[in-house]
């Protein structure tokens, strides 16, 4: 890969974060969305305790976190795009509005039903009450029933998750709490993804957790973020919390971090800077081959000190670890043949952002989606 970045211009990168920041505008969701979700949820908690009456409800996800992209696609309709593009774009937005909800239940109902019997149970009171396009997933690497909300139409995945999914939410919420630049580039690399059809884990491709947990590794990298989970309360040790044999500790309180001085950011860049350097980052600089990005240890690890063989034809699967469940390889849906395609679009979207500066060219971001 080769750019010549010396040709990128400083109005370029602020149009680039103008961009930026109208496309985050035009994506993030009305307070009307959050009222509706609010809805679709205490709906599936009341439907949930038809089959289990002690049931608890959580949101996890990006609708829990506000990085989901909503409302977006009209503001498509009319830019020119064939009646195919908008169709795509508006299929796009929809599949991002999914809420994540894990049920929790009183300890004994785990011993008396497998994974699958609680997700199909569950199905059928959901399909009984008028739920709309119930879909039980019960083979699924985690099962899950799938739901629209009859009244708000808001789809839902709904499962038993273990609670580490509770924690990782509340992971990334801290995370972009510290710096604005964080949320923006989220979105940026998520639409980014979405569009060009590489953020489907079911078809080989990675997960939206797996972008995000490669944005927080690259700013952690680039001394946009700290590593939250190597800072311990009491500037000594860090403490061990133990939940389902992980350690789950990070520093929560991220406004005393940012007054009390003890994270200060040494990092100016645009967002239009950082999402340059970010795509270059997993183009050309990242070792894929021998190295896995960690977000509980702001690092690059070695594969080998890790224990996860390298194998140059996978290598993008076991090159990300989760920042809990650190056995956890996150990139594990890639395979041999969509290697080529996820690694193929990061190229890409680093050769045209790179030659769109070059050459002055508008609409930088219309390029690479
Ligand atoms: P969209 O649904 O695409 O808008 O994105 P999202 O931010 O909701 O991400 P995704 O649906 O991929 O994941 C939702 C949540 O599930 C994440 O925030 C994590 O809490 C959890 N999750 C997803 N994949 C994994 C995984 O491999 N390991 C663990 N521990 N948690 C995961
Ligand atoms: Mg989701």
């Amino acid at each position: 890969l080769r750019v010549d970045e010396s040709k990128l211009t400083t109005e370029y990168f602020e149009q680039l974060s103008r961009e930026s920041a109208e496309l985050c505008c035009a994506i993030v969701p009305s307070s009307e969305e959050r009222v509706r979700q609010e809805v679709a949820f205490r709906s599936v908690l009341e439907v949930a305790r038809r089959a289990f009456p002690d049931a608890s409800l959580h949101h996890f996800g990006s609708t829990a976190l506000g990085f989901s992209l909503a409302n977006a696609g009209d503001d498509f309709l009319g830019k020119g795009h064939t009646l195919l593009e908008i169709f795509v774009r508006i299929l796009t937005h929809l599949k991002m509005k999914d809420m994540d909800l894990s049920i929790s239940l009183g300890s004994n109902a785990y011993d008396a039903y497998t994974p699958a019997q609680l997700v199909e149970k569950l199905g059928i009171v959901m399909k009984n009450a008028g739920m709309r396009d119930v879909k039980m997933l019960t083979r699924a690497r985690v099962p899950i029933v799938k739901i629209r909300d009859a009244i708000t139409g808001i789809r839902c995945d709904i499962g038993f998750q273990s609670k580490l999914v509770l924690y990782n939410t509340r992971l990334l919420k801290a995370y972009s709490r510290i710096d604005p630049r964080f949320r923006e580039l989220v979105f940026i690399v998520k639409y980014w993804s979405k569009q060009r059809n590489i953020n489907e884990p079911y078809f080989g491709t990675l997960s939206s957790y797996c972008f995000v947990l490669m944005v927080i590794h690259f700013l952690q990298i680039r001394g946009v973020l700290p590593c939250l989970q190597q800072i311990a309360h009491d500037g000594q040790n860090v403490p061990n919390i133990a939940i389902d044999e992980a350690n789950v500790y990070f520093c929560e309180d991220v406004d005393t971090l940012v007054s009390s001085g003890k994270w200060t950011c040494t990092n100016a860049e645009t967002v239009g800077e950082l999402v340059v350097a970010f795509f270059k980052y997993f183009s050309a600089e990242f070792p894929y081959v021998h190295g896995v990005a960690s977000v509980r240890t702001g690092s690059v690890l070695s594969k080998e000190d890790k224990g996860w063989t390298k194998d140059r034809q996978q290598e993008m699967n076991r090159s990300v670890e989760d920042p809990f469940e650190t056995t956890n390889n996150v990139g594990r849906p890639v395979d041999k043949e969509t290697l080529f395609e996820v690694r193929g679009e990061f190229i890409r979207a680093s050769k045209i952002l790179c030659s769109a500066g070059g050459v002055g060219t508008g609409a930088a971001y219309e390029a690479i989606l």
